[in-house]
């Protein structure tokens, strides 16, 4: 039996999530972004939370730079540890969503079954998924990290769209839709940012 059997929820105890999104004048929401890497996920994240920011918006940005050098550094980019990535990455937004905040967050993502996963930690009703799309072709010529032309050579082990599956939405998926080979950063965050805030606007 494990040890998590002794550990009681206090949720019901504690100030909720109403309480907060009060005071912080929004509704808290987890817009989830993914696609493969260098699509154009952290560049839009950036500008998103800079924009909502300065609309006077409380947002905290979950990405690469502060999770899988932090708290996911023990995981690689196997399928269970990509599962586990994700896990822990949307328990964390699911954190930052009980204290009110908008969650913004820019991870490869690349299985349906990882943002179903995540979408069940976090809830329907708080979760939407945004597919940045580049197709591997453009990302490799922009390769902006110099991953591709690694991987290329073989010097990158499970590489996404290379040795290890990335799926796109399917038709039948709601997910939100940017096409960063067509738009701009710049375009791409002003239609993201004007989705996003009748979503997060407190009634
Ligand atoms: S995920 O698949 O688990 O969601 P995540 O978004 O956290 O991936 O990390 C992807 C980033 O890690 C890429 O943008 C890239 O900089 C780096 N990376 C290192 N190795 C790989 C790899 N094998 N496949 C994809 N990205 C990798």
């Amino acid at each position: 039996m494990s040890e998590s059997n002794n550990i009681f929820s206090e949720f019901d105890r504690m100030l909720g999530r109403d309480a907060k999104e009060s005071q912080l004048k929004q509704k808290g929401h987890v817009f989830w972004l993914y696609g493969l890497s260098g699509s154009g996920k952290s560049t839009i994240a950036d500008k998103v939370e800079r924009s909502l920011v300065a609309k006077g918006h409380y947002i905290k940005l979950l990405d690469g730079d502060n999770v899988r050098t932090g708290l996911n550094k023990d995981l690689g980019f196997t399928d269970a540890d990509r599962s586990e990535n994700i896990r822990r990455i949307a328990e964390v937004a699911r954190l930052f969503l009980d204290a009110g905040f908008v969650v913004i967050t820019s991870f490869i993502s690349p299985l349906k079954e990882y943002r179903d996963l995540a979408e069940s930690i976090i809830g329907e009703g708080d979760f939407t998924k945004v597919y940045i799309n580049a197709s591997f072709s453009t990302c490799s010529e922009r390769d902006v990290k110099g991953l591709y032309a690694k991987a290329k050579k073989g010097a990158v082990s499970h590489f996404t769209g290379k040795d290890s599956l990335f799926e796109a939405p399917s038709d039948s998926d709601e997910d939100w839709i940017l096409d960063t080979e067509q738009f701009s950063a710049s375009e791409s965050t002003e239609e993201l940012v004007n989705k996003i805030l009748p979503i997060i606007k407190k009634i």
